[in-house]
């Protein structure tokens, strides 16, 4: 019966509205439902097709546009108020057929002109104009025929669905090699491992997914200063959510970590000095796996910039230490987001000093520390000795200039006695230390010994000034006496 309704409809196209309607009532009642009759004639005739012609007119029926009245020819053009194929798919009266690439954009914009207008300029649409070639359009994302409001949970574009939609071509390695071999294709199984991953794959919509870091319609190329994800942008795009003590309200964890990163000695040469070298949150928690780093993994995110400092604290008697006790290497003593400038008041027993936090007056770690902060201040002492005699010298215009060259070596050993700190060793901190004495005593000598030559030639000047005084006196009254006999 329904294929030989079909079959009048397709072979005598025209037929008359009345006809249709006779026809249609004669339709099942689940194919036509109350809903599905409409005064769109596109929709009624193609209800009753088959397979790929068909299809578009069941999925409609759940469309947001449909709901809203819209028809199908305000995409496709023809007009929807002829029963007749012909006539309501007549190409001269502006039916377009299937819409392809640029006309699909072309379409949607005309009602959606501000998401057409950023979606242009992004990198799905720049590489859509570029060269012809059409990656991606307003229905990749949105799909066809089914597009739905996007707070709806069945939406493309919704929560755990945009995740999908996105590594549909993001993970698919020769998709995506055709148009960008550099791009990366890890990005969904990376997501996956992180906190955010794993609470969106068990329903909590909340959590950051890929539209949220990347935006929607003006997803730039990351390397792009526009970009939500462009290394000085990272920190805000983030903070949207954790720095939102309401939005974070039901997770109890801290929502600081901008505010704290923002005058840290991270965020400050990053964010103010525009120093890229600095990191930026995803530095230490991964572009696409965030999750807070785990133990031993702290001191490879530092250890990637600070590998020095890594590759001492290895070596140190924290390292098994605090691996035990579930210490969190670096950011035990340094913290995590708020780390500030170091100074020698982080060490010793003082207010400032890390040392404290977990060693008592009686420990070795707390002798240690006060003796090799003690060792600190005195050899900045020495320098500051070894300078005042070295310019002092300088001044009365003796050459120092060997000895000032030393001074520059000081600077080199405080730095060097500063990261040796990290062994947590004394020996190891004493080795170096004392090459800075060594170089200061060495300055000193210069220092004092230049001065003392520079008091001995003075008073060699004094007494030969004197002797040539007495010379010439003596000589003064031998000429007189000599003139006075001649007179
Ligand atoms: C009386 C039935 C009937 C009406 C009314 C009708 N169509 Fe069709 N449509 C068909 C049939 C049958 C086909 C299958 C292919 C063909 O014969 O061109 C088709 C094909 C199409 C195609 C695919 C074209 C292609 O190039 O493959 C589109 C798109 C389409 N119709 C949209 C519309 C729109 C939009 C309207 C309303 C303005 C409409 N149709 C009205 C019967 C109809
Ligand atoms: C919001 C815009 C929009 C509306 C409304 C719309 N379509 Fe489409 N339709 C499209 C787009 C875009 C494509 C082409 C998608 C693609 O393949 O890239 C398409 C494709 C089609 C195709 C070809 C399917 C295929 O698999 O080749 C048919 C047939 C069709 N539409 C019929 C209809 C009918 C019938 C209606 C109304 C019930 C309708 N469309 C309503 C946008 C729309
Ligand atoms: C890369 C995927 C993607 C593409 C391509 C895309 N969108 Fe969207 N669209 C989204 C996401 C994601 C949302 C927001 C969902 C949310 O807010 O929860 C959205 C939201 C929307 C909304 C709802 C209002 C709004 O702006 O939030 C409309 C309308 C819309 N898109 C239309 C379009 C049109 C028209 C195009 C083509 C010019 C397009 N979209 C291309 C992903 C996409
Ligand atoms: C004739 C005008 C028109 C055309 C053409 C059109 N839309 Fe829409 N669209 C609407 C209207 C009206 C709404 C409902 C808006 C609302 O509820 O606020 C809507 C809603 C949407 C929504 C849901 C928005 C939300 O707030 O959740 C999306 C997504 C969307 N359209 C995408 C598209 C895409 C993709 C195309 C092209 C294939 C398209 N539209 C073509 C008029 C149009
Ligand atoms: C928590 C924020 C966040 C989420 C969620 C996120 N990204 Fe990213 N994405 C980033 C950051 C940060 C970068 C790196 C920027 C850089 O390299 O400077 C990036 C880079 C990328 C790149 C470029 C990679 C390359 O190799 O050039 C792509 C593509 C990408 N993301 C896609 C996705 C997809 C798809 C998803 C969802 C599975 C996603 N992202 C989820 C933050 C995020
Ligand atoms: C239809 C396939 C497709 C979909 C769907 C898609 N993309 Fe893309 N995306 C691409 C292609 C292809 C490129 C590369 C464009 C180029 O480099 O010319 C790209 C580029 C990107 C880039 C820039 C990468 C870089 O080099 O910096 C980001 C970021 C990105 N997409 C994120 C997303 C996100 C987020 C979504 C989902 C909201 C998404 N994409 C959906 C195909 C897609
Ligand atoms: C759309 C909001 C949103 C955005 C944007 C976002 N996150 Fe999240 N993030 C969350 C939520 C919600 C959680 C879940 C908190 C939990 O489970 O403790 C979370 C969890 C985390 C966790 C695990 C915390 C823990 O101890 O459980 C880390 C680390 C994290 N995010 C880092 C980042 C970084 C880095 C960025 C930016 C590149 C970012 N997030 C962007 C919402 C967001
Ligand atoms: C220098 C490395 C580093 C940077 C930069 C960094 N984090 Fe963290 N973050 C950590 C470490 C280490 C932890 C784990 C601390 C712990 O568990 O004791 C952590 C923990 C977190 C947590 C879990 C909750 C908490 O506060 O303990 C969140 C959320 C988070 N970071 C988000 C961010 C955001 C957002 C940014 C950027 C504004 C950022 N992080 C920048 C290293 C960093
Ligand atoms: C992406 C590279 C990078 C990562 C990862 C990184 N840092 Fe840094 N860090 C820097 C740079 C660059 C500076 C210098 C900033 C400035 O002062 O201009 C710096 C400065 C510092 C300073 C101050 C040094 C001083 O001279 O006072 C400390 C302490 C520090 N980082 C500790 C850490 C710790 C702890 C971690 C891991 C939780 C870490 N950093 C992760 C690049 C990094
Ligand atoms: C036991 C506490 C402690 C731990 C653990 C620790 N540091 Fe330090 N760090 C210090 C102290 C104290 C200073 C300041 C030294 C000074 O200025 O006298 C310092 C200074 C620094 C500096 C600036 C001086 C320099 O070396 O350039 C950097 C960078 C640094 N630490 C990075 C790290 C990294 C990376 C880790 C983990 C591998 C780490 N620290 C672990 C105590 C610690
Ligand atoms: C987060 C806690 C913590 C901080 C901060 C800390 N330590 Fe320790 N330290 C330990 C633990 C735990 C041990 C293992 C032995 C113990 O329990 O005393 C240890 C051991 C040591 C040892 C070896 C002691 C021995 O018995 O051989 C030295 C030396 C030491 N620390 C020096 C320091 C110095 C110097 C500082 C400050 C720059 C410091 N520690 C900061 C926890 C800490």
């Amino acid at each position: 019966m329904d294929n030989f309704i079909k079959k009048i409809i397709i072979n005598h196209g025209h037929i008359s509205y009345l006809c249709l309607t006779v026809l249609l009532f004669l339709i099942p009642a689940s194919i036509l439902s109350q809903e599905t009759v409409s005064k769109d004639n596109c929709l009624n005739c193609h209800l009753i097709l088959d397979g790929k012609f068909k299809q578009p007119a069941v999925l409609f029926s759940s469309d947001i546009h449909f709901k809203k009245g819209i028809t199908c020819s305000a995409c496709h053009g023809g007009d929807s108020k002829s029963d007749d194929q012909d006539k309501a798919m007549n190409k001269a009266a502006g039916f377009i057929g299937i819409p392809h690439g640029q006309q699909v954009l072309k379409i949607c914009s005309k009602c959606h002109a501000n998401e057409f207008n950023n979606f242009v300029k992004s990198v799905h649409g720049q590489s859509n104009t570029g060269n012809g070639t059409i990656i991606n359009n307003c229905v990749t994302c949105h799909g066809i025929h089914n597009i739905v409001p996007v707070k709806s949970p069945s939406s493309k574009v919704n929560g755990l669905n945009i995740v999908k939609t996105c590594t549909g071509c993001h993970s698919n390695a020769s998709y995506m090699r055709t148009y960008n071999p550099g791009i990366s294709v890890d990005q969904l199984e990376k997501y996956k491992t992180s906190v955010h991953g794993q609470r969106i794959f068990n329903g909590d919509s909340k959590v950051a997914n890929c539209a949220s870091c990347h935006g929607n319609h003006d997803i730039k190329n990351v390397k792009d200063p526009q970009s939500r994800v462009y290394v000085t942008n990272v920190p805000s795009t983030c903070n949207k959510c954790h720095g939102d003590a309401n939005y974070m309200k039901e997770y109890n964890i801290p929502t600081d970590q901008y505010e704290k990163y923002k005058s840290s000695v991270h965020g400050i040469a990053l964010l103010e000095k525009g120093d890229k070298n600095a990191p930026s949150c995803n530095k230490c928690h991964g572009d696409h796996g965030a999750a807070p780093p785990e133990v031993e993994s702290i001191t490879k995110v530092c250890g990637t910039c600070h590998a020095l400092n890594e590759q001492m604290f290895q070596e140190s008697p924290h390292k098994d230490a605090f691996q035990k006790k579930n210490i969190h290497d670096c950011a035990a003593c340094h913290s995590n987001h708020g780390i500030s400038k170091t100074s020698d008041e982080m060490i010793g027993n003082g207010e400032k000093s890390f040392c404290i936090k977990c060693h008592a007056n009686q420990d070795k770690g707390i002798q240690v520390a006060i003796t090799m902060k003690s060792y600190i201040d005195s050899l900045l002492k020495e320098v500051n000795l070894a300078s005042y005699l070295i310019n002092k010298a300088e001044q009365k215009g003796m050459d120092v200039s060997d000895a000032k060259f030393d001074s520059n070596d000081i600077k080199k050993v405080l730095i060097t006695t500063r990261n040796v700190i990290h062994y947590s060793n004394l020996e190891k901190f004493t080795g170096s230390i004392n090459e800075g004495f060594n170089i200061t005593n060495k300055a000193k000598i210069t220092g004092e010994e230049s001065i003392k030559d520079y008091y001995v030639r003075r008073i060699g000047l004094g007494v030969s000034t004197i002797l040539i005084t007495i010379i010439c006196v003596a000589l003064y009254f031998k000429l007189r006496k000599i003139e006075k006999k001649r007179t």
